[in-house]
């Protein structure tokens, strides 16, 4: 039986994500199948923290289009373009972008009304090529910062090894 996801709402954040990457490292262990990877990170994430949406855009056309992709939560759009919305930018810059107020950012795709901040991640293979954005929602304002970044970007390191 797999263990139960521990809710770490009310754990100190870089804690919580010490936590979260040892359960991904047990519970991955042996594999190297990068949609096993995504799913079993986004249940962990989404079950822990409680967010409204936690999944992945996967790269389909490099440097033009994203595809959603293993996800937990309420219904995600299913195509983003490069450089469109939070997860557009963040694939399109390669690098993480936290949006305190998704009402301020320019763009930004409404997938779920309820969402008030995000964070995207970009996730990268061995060989240095983007392979997938990691999209968080939150119904709370100002949900993500420097801390969640960090252990979010940790937690993606897997996808490195997992593809070298
Ligand atoms: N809000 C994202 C779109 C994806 S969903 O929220 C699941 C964006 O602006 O890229």
């Amino acid at each position: 039986m797999e263990p139960a996801i521990p809710d770490l709402r009310a754990a100190p954040r870089v804690e919580a994500y010490e936590q979260l990457l040892q359960m991904q490292s047990l519970l991955l262990d042996g594999s190297n199948d990068v949609i096993a990877g995504m799913a079993t990170t986004s249940a962990l994430l989404h079950h822990a923290f409680s967010h409204l949406w936690t999944g992945f855009y996967r790269v389909v056309e490099p440097g033009t289009m994203l595809r959603v992709g293993p996800y937990q939560g309420s219904l995600g759009c299913l195509d983003i373009t490069f450089g469109r919305g939070v997860c557009g930018t963040a694939a399109a810059e390669r690098r993480t972008v936290v949006v305190p107020d998704v009402h301020a950012f320019p763009g930004h795709i409404t997938c779920d009304p309820r969402s008030q901040s995000e964070i995207v991640v970009p996730v990268f293979a061995a060989d240095d090529s983007l392979i997938a954005v990691l999209d968080i929602d939150s119904g709370e304002p100002a949900m993500f910062d420097e801390q969640d970044a960090q252990g979010l970007e940790a937690l993606m390191r897997w996808f490195r090894v997992a593809t070298a």
